[in-house]
Formats: structure tokens, C-alpha cells, sequence
């Protein structure tokens, strides 16, 4: 299970990052217009003060477009260099083709193959562990990963429970073979048991919308089993690669509500000034909320290349899962 760097091992290496929100900000007094709620009650709650908010006719393989082409600059890559294409969402444009090959075809990537990844809020971390082995098989060459969803469609916004967490957003990151180190462990779990906590239970069959089409949560327990996991998890990736919470130079965890992310921290034994949190201004961007949070703080110059990034993410299924990164 130990990754070493062997004679001739091949890294997965992130070589940029590219994120997109789109114009419209929706802050907590805006919802208090019309859901019963006050700005006070989705701080104190969440620490979220803002989200923004797809345009019409904005669908998430635009918002992952955006995404990629800032990451692509980054690289210095064209489309046309890139090999495969993951999209971890939620909220696909349809139900088929993936939001992958919509990406494909708007970035003209015509030699890369494209799928998506459905891990909720764990999705980006999902992506980055199936990407490691494909590139570091020597299959793949150049990828590009993408979270990017518009859970503003998928919400109630007559739930005051639910509609006040979430966000719209995309993030993105360019791996690509390396000789230095880039991911060192990767770990994944799901406990399909506890899918009620967490879902959107509506489904089209025939036709016709059965069930209930927007997000349902039990808040509480997904609160409480989010705690239990992140750290557990963060800590398995750290054994796998012979290091310990007190190497991490940056957490980077899911981005669902300060809250969350305090009690991972201090149970993981990571400062808050060593965790980047961009909840504040962003809401809860399920599969986004990584790669945005890993933009924000690589382009702000807090992240740093060689330090070590550990990545953390959790969400509906239940699924969660770590990826520990040298930068
Ligand atoms: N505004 C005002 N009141 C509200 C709101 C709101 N937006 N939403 C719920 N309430 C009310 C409820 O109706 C309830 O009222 P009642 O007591 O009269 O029945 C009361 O507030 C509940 O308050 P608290 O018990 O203080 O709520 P709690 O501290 O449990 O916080 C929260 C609720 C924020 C949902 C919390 O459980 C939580 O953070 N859970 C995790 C949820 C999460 O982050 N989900 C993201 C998706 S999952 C993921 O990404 C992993």
C-alpha cells in the first residue's frame, strides 16, 4: 500500500489549478428575502456569508469550462495536449453524455477520453485517486480533473435547512507524469448504509419525477459522521506514506461549514492557520470545493511547491476520502 518513490516510479503530479464562480452573489440577507433565515443563524451555523449563483442557462460543464482553460494557462498546455478528462458532479447537464465529454468537445480536447466520477462531495478526491493510477501506470500523460456543479438547481428554496449551505462553483487541476514527487497516498471509503443521511431520493422513470427532486439532509448526523471521518481518514493516507499530521504544511478539506472543518483540525491536530477555508464566500460546492479551495490558496501564494497539501473530502453516499499531496 506504500507509495515509495522507487528507480524509475512514476509521480501523478498537479502542475496548476484554474477555478470559476459565477457573477451573481447571493449573501445571507439576499436569502432572508425570502426563506425564513437571518444572516446571524447561517454564520453561527455554517460560517458561510455568501454563494454564488449559476446564470440561466449557465450549465456546470460551462462553469467547468472556465475552470479548465484557467488551469490549462497555467500549465501552458493546450487542450488538444490533454489525454483524459474527469469530471467529479453531482448536478451533470443530463443524465448522458457524461459532463466530461460536454467539456471534451466545448475546450476542442479531441485526444483526450472523458468520463465523470459521481462521489457527491467527495467527488474530486474520488478523481484524484483513480487519475494517480491511470497516469502512474504511464497510460495517461496529461489529465485534467475538474469538480464543478450548480447545486442552486437542486435545492429547495423553500428549505431553509438545506438551501442556505450550498453554492455554485468549479475547480480544476492539470496532473500530469513527474519524476518528483507529486500524490503519495490516496485512501477511499463509502458506507452505502448511510445513504438516507444525505440524497436527493427524486429519480425520472418513465417519464415522470418520482420522489422528492431536491437535496434532503439529516443535518445532525451529517455533521457528526462528517467529523468522525475526515480525520480518520487523513490519518490513514499520512501512515500509508510514512508521515504524520504535524509534516502537513496545508489542510485542505471539503468546504461544507467551518464548523466541520474547526473540529476536523483539531481532532487531525492541524492548526487553523495551516487549513485553507473559503466557505465564507463560496457556500458548500460539493465536488468544487476542493479544487476551488487549492486555486484560492496556490494563486494567493500560501500554498508552496514541495510542501505537503493534504486534500479531505466527504459527502452523500456516504463516501469519503483522502489524497495527500507533495505540491
Ligand atoms: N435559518 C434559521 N433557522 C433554521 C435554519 C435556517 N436556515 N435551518 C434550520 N433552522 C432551524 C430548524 O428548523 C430548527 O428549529 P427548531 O429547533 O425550532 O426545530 C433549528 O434551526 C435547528 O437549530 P440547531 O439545532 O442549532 O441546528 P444545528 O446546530 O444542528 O445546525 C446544521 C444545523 C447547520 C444543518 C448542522 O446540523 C450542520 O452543519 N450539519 C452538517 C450539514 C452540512 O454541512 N451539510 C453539507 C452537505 S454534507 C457535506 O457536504 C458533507
Amino acid at each position: 500500500m506504500l507509495q515509495r518513490a522507487t528507480p524509475g516510479h512514476v509521480f501523478t503530479k498537479i502542475i496548476s489549478t484554474g477555478s470559476y464562480l459565477p457573477d451573481k452573489i447571493l449573501t445571507n440577507d439576499d436569502l432572508s428575502k425570502f426563506v425564513d433565515t437571518s444572516d446571524e443563524w447561517i454564520r453561527s451555523r455554517s460560517g458561510i456569508q455568501s454563494r454564488h449563483i449559476a446564470a440561466d442557462g449557465e450549465e456546470t460543464s460551462d462553469l467547468a469550462v472556465m475552470a479548465a482553460k484557467r488551469a490549462l494557462d497555467g500549465a501552458g498546455l493546450a487542450a488538444t495536449d490533454i489525454d483524459l478528462i474527469v469530471v467529479a458532479t453531482t448536478t451533470p447537464d443530463v443524465v448522458f453524455p457524461s459532463t466530461a465529454c460536454i467539456v471534451q468537445d466545448k475546450l476542442g480536447a479531441k485526444n483526450a477520453a472523458a468520463f465523470d466520477i459521481q462521489a457527491v462531495c467527495s467527488g474530486f478526491v474520488y478523481s484524484l485517486a483513480v487519475v494517480d493510477k491511470m497516469v502512474a501506470s504511464g497510460a495517461y500523460k496529461n489529465v485534467l480533473v475538474i469538480g464543478a456543479e450548480v447545486y442552486s438547481r437542486i435545492v429547495n428554496w423553500k428549505d431553509r435547512g438545506t438551501c442556505v449551505l450550498f453554492g455554485d462553483g468549479a475547480g480544476a487541476v492539470v496532473l500530469t507524469q513527474s519524476k518528483e514527487p507529486g500524490i503519495l497516498a490516496t485512501k477511499l471509503h463509502a458506507d452505502g448504509s448511510r445513504r438516507s443521511i444525505l440524497n436527493v431520493p427524486g429519480h425520472v422513470r418513465n417519464g415522470v419525477v418520482y420522489g422528492d427532486p431536491y437535496v434532503h439532509m439529516d443535518g445532525p448526523a451529517v455533521f457528526k459522521m462528517a467529523v468522525q471521518v475526515m480525520a480518520d481518514v487523513c490519518n490513514e493516507t499520512l501512515a500509508m506514506a510514512n508521515l504524520t499530521a504535524s509534516d502537513i504544511d496545508w489542510l485542505v478539506p471539503h468546504q461544507a461549514n467551518v464548523r466541520i472543518i474547526d473540529a476536523t483540525g483539531k481532532r487531525l491536530g492541524v492548526s487553523p492557520d495551516k487549513t485553507i477555508v473559503t466557505v465564507q464566500g463560496q457556500g458548500n460546492t460539493s465536488a468544487a470545493s476542493i479544487p476551488l479551495a487549492l486555486d484560492t490558496a496556490a494563486r494567493d501564494g500560501r500554498i508552496k511547491a514541495g510542501q505537503l497539501v493534504q486534500t479531505v473530502g466527504v459527502g452523500g453516499g456516504f463516501t469519503w476520502g483522502s489524497a495527500l499531496l507533495r505540491w
